[in-house]
């Protein structure tokens, strides 16, 4: 299918200044550990490299913070993250890290070698500078008042408040987030790369070249394209990173997205002799696997960076997925709004798989997903347990009861249409599985996979050999119905290993285990055979290959979630971790007109109890709400009804605007309006008094 000879598989290296959460695992680790044991399995020359993103500005920060140094905080993060990894299977050829000796080396020969060859820009610029803590600050270490909205806490490129994007000159008495000095303007060096002179070189490339790539990946770049490429700093003014290579450079470091990336270089070389076979030779595949935030910098940046250094391959795909919120949430790891795999494998041991299966299933490909604990329940439920499981604990624990805990063998002549048709269906999926992976469709991939064990269920259920067996005593050649049966699923379950190895690895092995059968039966060549388990074999007793949640652990988890919400701190924000950033792509939202005091008293404020709610036939926004407001009960008709259902906002206590003119909607008579807050994603929220109060209290 391909002429390439040699696979190189990335994974975006995490920044070690925090723990990995399940966004992480959807986005970028899992669909590439996928994608990599399959085409181990295909017996392809892959090799699949990781590691800790160990420089940057957040992690100085963290660890001015911390009261610690850089190298500690580092320390820290990598061993955690690597231990998530390890136990979620994420099969890393080589995790590394860019604090090591080898990469310090590599990505200062690399700057070198561009600067030798004179393809930097060196220019002076004033930035802003703490002389407290003798630090240049990066735009969001300052923080000012906004001169839009006046909020006191405005960042030096973003008020969050209304949304205005700043420099940091904008804001009104700027301070270091580090100190709380006033900053001052200093003039500094720096080199940068001119990215303009690569424009149409990546026009063609990518823009021609690579139409194949995901729509999500294929637009980003378009528009980065289109809008024009510019010069960018490659070089920081700090202590932690790699030294810049260049005479009297004391306190500059190389940009971290300069560096990082060549960290997969970096650990090619600590991981083989041959690394320049994977990186060099044109005949290598190199995937980089990201989160949609990474993608510029791996699309666009690192490849000009490789293409003005030479000798490079580039990478063939770069296929990012979207972002992953939970709970209808975006994640956020300042307001500790997000699942950590560390606790994940705590709260759930042994059911690693579980959460693989889910995070691929609901994998955000092409968009923003939601996980929410429900649906993982649901999922774990109605496909795992009572599909997959099933079908394999009862083609087990029937032939251990009607076979004699043996493999037992296909009649021809009794075979009948309904077997053959199965039997021809393991080679139908595996080339659809097979396709899907080779296009990076993880989900559809997992679906024809479960969708083969759904067949082999129903083709069980239709043949009931559990009922044939109360037939034997009159009609014994019937056992041969009963043979064929268990012979067929029993080869259909040896399938279903070879086929869900790459996605629940650790369920596959419990498989091979209870078929007494060796890894080398996962080789992807023996999908789609139907003579994998040998007639007369005898089989050990199931095992139990995955368990229902309970709703009790539902609940714990979403009360959890809830209970560590914290709020953002007002000081310096950390940038997010890893390469889930939620970025304000929202469009900001301008203030309203002025308004006096007096235009303000006219409202009249109330809580109010919702007692009853029910939907507007027809109207598929509106519900029609009895709110009790002390004083009497009123009918608001309010249009949250793609937000609400009637049964979970009854009993819920609100602000209504008491004094607003009646209205007609849908022919009902609407006397007021509830307060809502909309959030940054469309999602509406319930203002309420902190805690319950009579109905009637006004509000002002
Ligand atoms: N640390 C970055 C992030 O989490 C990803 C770096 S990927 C690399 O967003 F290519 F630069 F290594
Ligand atoms: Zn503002």
């Amino acid at each position: 299918m391909s002429n390439f000879k040699r696979y190189l598989v990335t994974a975006a290296l995490p920044y070690a200044n925090g723990p990995v959460h399940i966004g992480h695992l959807a986005g970028c680790y899992l669909p590439a550990d996928i994608y990599v044991r399959y085409q181990r399995a295909q017996k392809r020359d892959i090799k699949f490299i990781g590691g800790s993103d160990e420089h940057g500005v957040p992690i100085t920060i963290r660890a001015m913070k911390e009261g610690v140094s850089p190298q500690q905080i580092v320390d820290k993060y990598h061993a955690q993250i690597k231990e998530s990894f390890d136990q979620m299977g994420i099969s890393f050829d080589i995790y590394s890290r860019t604090s090591n000796q080898v990469h310090h080396e590599t990505a200062a020969a690399f700057f070198k070698k561009l600067y030798d060859d004179g393809l930097f820009e060196e220019k002076e610029t004033e930035q802003y500078y703490d002389e407290k803590t003798n630090t240049f600050l990066a735009d969001r270490y300052i923080t000012g008042t906004c001169p839009v909205c006046a909020n006191p806490n405005a960042y030096g490129d973003q008020c969050e408040k209304c949304g205005s994007s700043l420099s940091p000159e904008q804001l009104i008495n700027p301070r270091s987030t580090l100190s709380d000095a006033v900053p001052v303007k200093r003039k500094t060096k720096h080199w940068y790369f001119p990215l303009q002179n690569y424009e149409d070189w990546l026009k063609g490339w990518i823009l021609e070249g690579h139409t194949e790539w995901k729509n999500n990946v294929y637009g980003q770049c378009k528009s980065w394209l289109d809008s024009g490429l510019q010069s960018r700093a490659m070089t920081r003014d700090s202590s932690w990173g790699v030294k810049v290579p260049l005479p009297d450079t004391e306190g500059k470091v190389l940009y971290v997205w300069f560096d990082a990336p060549i960290g997969y270089i970096s650990a090619t070389k600590e991981l083989t002799e041959k690394w320049d076979d994977y990186w060099c030779k044109d005949d290598t595949k190199l995937v980089h696997f990201i989160g949609k935030d990474n993608i510029v910098f791996h699309c666009i940046i690192f490849p000009a960076m490789l293409k003005a250094h030479g000798g490079f391959v580039l990478p063939d795909n770069v296929p990012a997925n979207e972002f992953l919120n939970i709970e209808g949430e975006k994640v956020s790891t300042s307001r500790n709004w997000a699942v950590w795999v560390h606790e994940y494998i705590k709260d759930f041991p042994g059911c690693e798989d579980m959460l693989r299966y889910v995070l691929c299933s609901n994998a955000p490909e092409t968009k923003d997903n939601d996980f929410t604990w429900k649906d993982f329940q649901t999922r774990v439920k109605g496909e795992l347990v009572d599909i997959f499981g099933n079908f394999v604990n009862r083609a087990f624990v029937l032939m251990h009861k009607l076979c004699g805990g043996k493999v037992p063998a296909l009649h021809a002549d009794v075979l009948d249409d309904a077997g053959k048709n199965l039997l021809a269906e393991f080679e139908v999926t595996k080339t659809k599985v097979e396709e899907h992976l080779e296009n990076f469709k993880f989900r559809d991939a997992l679906f024809e996979v479960i969708d083969l064990s759904r067949k082999g269920n129903k083709y069980m259920q239709e043949k009931e050999p559990w009922m044939v067996a109360r037939t034997l005593a009159e009609n014994p050649d019937n056992q041969k119905l009963i043979d064929n049966c268990l012979h067929i699923c029993l080869q259909l379950t040896a399938n279903l290993a070879i086929l869900i190895n790459p996605f629940l690895p650790g369920t596959a092995q419990k498989m091979l285990h209870m078929m007494k059968v060796v890894d080398k039966m996962l080789e992807w060549e023996n999908a789609g055979k139907t003579k994998l388990l040998s007639v007369g074999y005898s089989l050990r007793a199931p095992e139990l290959l995955f368990r229902k949640i309970e709703d009790a652990e539902i609940e714990a988890q979403i009360a959890k979630l809830k209970a560590g919400l914290v709020k953002p701190e007002t000081g310096a924000q950390q940038p997010e971790a890893g390469s889930q950033q939620p970025e304000n792509t929202a469009a900001p939202k301008a203030v309203k007109e002025q308004i006096q005091y007096d235009d303000f008293a006219k409202l009249d404020l109330r809580v109010g109890t919702i007692v009853a709610a029910e939907k507007v036939p027809k109207a598929d926004k509106l519900l029609k709400l009895q709110v009790d407001l002390g004083f009497e009960t009123r009918t608001i008709v309010s249009g949250i009804a793609e937000h609400f259902k009637p049964e979970e906002i009854t009993g819920k206590q609100v602000v209504v605007v008491a004094n607003l003119a009646p209205r007609k909607m849908r022919g009902i008579e609407s006397n007021g309006m509830i307060l809502m807050a909309e959030d940054k994603t469309g999602k509406l929220h319930f203002i309420n008094p902190v805690d319950a109060i009579d109905n009637g209290s006004s509000v002002s």
